[in-house]
């Protein structure tokens, strides 16, 4: 029989770098992954997307989708692995048209009254994302035992200009005219994306995901009163909805540009884990975000793809800041297509031999 110390340590030993910070303990080296991970700058990935016919149609493909997802953990070894899929599947499954057109981005059916809202239809949605739920699974069975599972969606707010918008978006005004022009209308919008998103968390969860992510991308582009009224207070209505059901599994959230708008964001909203873009500055980060059990980020993209002393540098820096913090390695944002993927595999083993040297 193993002693009490032996069965603590095995114990030590299986559990997740990820999980294990993100309930609040401290590593060195810091648990890795990125965000974009699967995609466009791996050949493999291009290789995988080229025979699915759409990208709407390889989200939609379990096998498929859990392949390219696991195409990084198998390259780098990464602490995490994200389900491939996309934060417009939702609106897609609720009812709206959506399609990715080469080289365009996203294109939306808009949605911008009031009126509009009866194309989305709650009812059938899980059914329709089901096949994410497939690729969890395919995941949560053939992942690595140290590597965690992560689900996501977008948060109301991001997800909402990309409904309204049509599409992608350089000032955003069309949805801050409706916004702010039209607070009852919109808020029926949002409602709606609170309660799609946290059902479908939970369904995540329920298909093997450990962690889940909250992207709110466009977080940056409202000034404060509204970035109170349509980021924070939407993400806690998910946190509270998420965790009626799931009451142990970390969220983590990513307000994107939000600034010194953080202050009081983990307290206010629930989550356990903040991702920091890459233009906030850690030491301020870290002393002004205790609420935050843990911190994310945020090595800057750019830094990805100049790789070298430019990167190793960044990195350096990173780790210092956060040192004696809990704190997960990640960018501010997602890996962009024109990265060199051997630049991730030299951003991994630099994380790992530097913050063993400073460990
Ligand atoms: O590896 C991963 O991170 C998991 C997969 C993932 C994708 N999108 C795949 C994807 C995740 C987590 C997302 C999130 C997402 N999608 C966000 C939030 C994070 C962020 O990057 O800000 C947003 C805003 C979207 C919406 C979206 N999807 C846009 C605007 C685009 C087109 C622009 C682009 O980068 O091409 C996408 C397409 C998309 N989503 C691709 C991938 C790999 C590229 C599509 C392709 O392969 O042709």
């Amino acid at each position: 029989m193993p002693n009490a110390e032996q069965v603590k340590s095995t114990a030590e030993r299986v559990a997740k770098p990820l999980l294990r910070v993100l309930a609040g303990d401290q590593r060195t080296p810091p648990p890795i992954w990125l965000m974009r991970q699967a995609g466009r700058y791996l050949p493999e990935y291009r290789a995988v997307r080229a025979d699915a016919g759409g990208f709407l149609d390889l989200c939609y493909d379990s096998e498929r989708s859990a392949e390219v997802t696991l195409q990084p953990i198998r390259r780098y070894g990464f602490d995490a692995a994200i389900v491939f899929a996309d934060i417009l599947l939702i609106p897609h499954a609720l009812g709206q048209d959506v399609a990715f057109k080469q080289g365009e981005g996203p294109c939306l059916e808009p949605i911008r009254k009031a009126g509009d809202l009866a194309v989305l239809r709650p009812e059938g949605m899980l059914e329709k994302l089901e096949p994410v739920m497939g690729t969890l699974r395919i995941l949560a069975r053939e992942l690595p035992s140290e590597c965690a599972l992560i689900g996501f969606a977008g948060a109301p707010w991001t997800v909402a200009t990309y409904m309204v918008e049509g599409g992608s978006s350089k000032d955003y005004l069309t949805v801050k005219r409706w916004a702010f022009g039209e607070e009852p209308g919109f808020a029926a919008l949002i409602d709606r994306l609170v309660e799609a998103t946290a059902d479908y968390l939970v369904a995540q969860v329920r298909a093997g995901a450990e962690v889940v992510q909250i992207f709110d991308t466009w977080a940056g582009v409202l000034p404060e009163a509204a970035f109170r009224r349509w980021c924070v207070a939407p993400v806690k209505a998910i946190v509270e909805r998420f965790r009626a059901q799931c009451p142990t599994v970390p969220v983590i959230a990513f307000p994107r540009g939000a600034g010194p708008l953080l202050l009081g964001y983990a307290a206010e909203t629930g989550v356990d884990g903040v991702s920091l873009d890459s233009a906030m500055p850690l030491a301020w980060a870290r002393e002004n975000l205790n609420d935050a059990r843990v911190l994310q980020g945020n090595l800057d993209p750019a830094l990805l793809v100049a790789g070298g002393q430019p990167m190793r540098e960044g990195i350096a820096t990173i780790l210092e800041a956060m040192k004696g913090r809990s704190h997960i390695f990640n960018l501010g944002h997602g890996i962009v297509p024109p990265t060199p993927p051997e630049h991730v595999g030299e951003l991994v083993a630099t994380v790992r031999e530097l913050a063993g040297r400073n460990g």
